[in-house]
């Protein structure tokens, strides 16, 4: 069974970080989660003049997993443990930040220097009561490294992030089971995409648009389509579209678990969000050396 559409969303308009324009569909006053997902923003797509860019300098997480997609640009990432690395068009970097860490989200500084789009997204997934306090871990899978599946006709491309579409499987690992695919849908083009009738899902569209689930509402650039109950979730592009459609299809167990979050931390209880502010007050999530930023 096709799965229907329940609501369509409009993104608002806000600045995150240390002042990048983000679109959010999700948390707003009246979208607090799509349970197991805590957030999606769409960073830009902002044009930056040189010396101008702007990222997120150091923060902390805990609780939860940040998963960084980007389209265009170039990033650096740095954590109070030491890791380093670097984000460049097509890349990702799934975080699971657990028990705790401070990270800076910053322009690469060639990006900084000569300027230009930068276009991604972060989604924020939620881990289960028992995970919260997982060991902090990195996958980052560079561009190439993505499995692509495309369909028979050519006209439907999947990037596979995580779980699988048309015979094609990730390689990040998740823990509980989710869906990030991001779907490029020209003209003509349809998929039907199987899904375990558990998971909760969305298709979120930042170009172009589509027709959803067995009424065919259609949804476009901005706009976060979240489905119902079913096995299936169905996306055409009608022959007579001017451009493909391109969207995020995201799914994920829900935890069923009260949600207590304080910006950048996401927990069970206040008792349990009192402690990771004290924890990270007092340097227990470590800090990212001067000399390394
Ligand atoms: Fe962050």
């Amino acid at each position: 069974m096709s799965r229907s559409v329940a609501s369509v969303v409009t993104a608002h308009q806000q600045m995150e970080g240390g002042g990048f324009p983000v679109r959010r569909p999700f948390p707003t006053a009246g979208l607090d989660q799509v349970d197991p997902f805590l957030l999606l923003d769409e960073m830009g797509p902002v044009e930056w003049p040189p010396e101008e860019a702007i990222g997120a300098p150091d923060h902390p997480h805990r609780g939860f997993e940040t998963v960084t997609y980007l389209l265009e640009g170039h990033m650096c990432h740095r954590d109070s443990f030491g890791h380093a690395g670097e984000l460049r068009a097509g890349d990702v970097q799934w975080m699971t930040a657990g028990s705790g860490l401070v990270h800076s989200e910053i322009p690469h500084p060639d990006f900084q220097k000569r300027g230009g789009t930068m276009h991604g997204f972060q989604l924020w997934v939620n881990l289960p009561r028992d995970r919260k306090l997982t060991t902090p871990r990195y996958q980052e899978m560079a561009a190439a490294e993505i499995p692509l599946a495309k369909s028979n006709d050519g006209l439907v491309q999947a990037r596979v992030i995580a779980g699988e579409c048309l015979d094609v499987s990730a390689r990040i690992e998740t823990v509980i089971p989710i869906m990030y695919l991001h779907l490029t849908v020209a003209p003509g083009g349809s998929l039907e995409q199987p899904l375990a009738p558990a998971l909760n899902a969305m298709i979120y569209c930042f170009g172009g648009a589509g027709e959803f689930g067995p009424r065919r509402p259609p949804a476009t650039d901005g706009q976060l389509v979240i489905f119902g109950d079913g096995k299936l979730v169905d996306i055409r592009v009608p022959d007579s579209a001017s451009e493909s459609l391109e969207a995020l299809l995201l799914a994920g167990s829900p935890l069923d678990e009260p949600v207590a979050r304080y910006g950048p931390f996401v927990m069970n209880s206040h008792n349990e969000l009192a402690q990771a502010v004290e924890d990270f007050q007092a340097g227990k999530m470590g800090r990212i050396a001067p000399e390394s930023q």
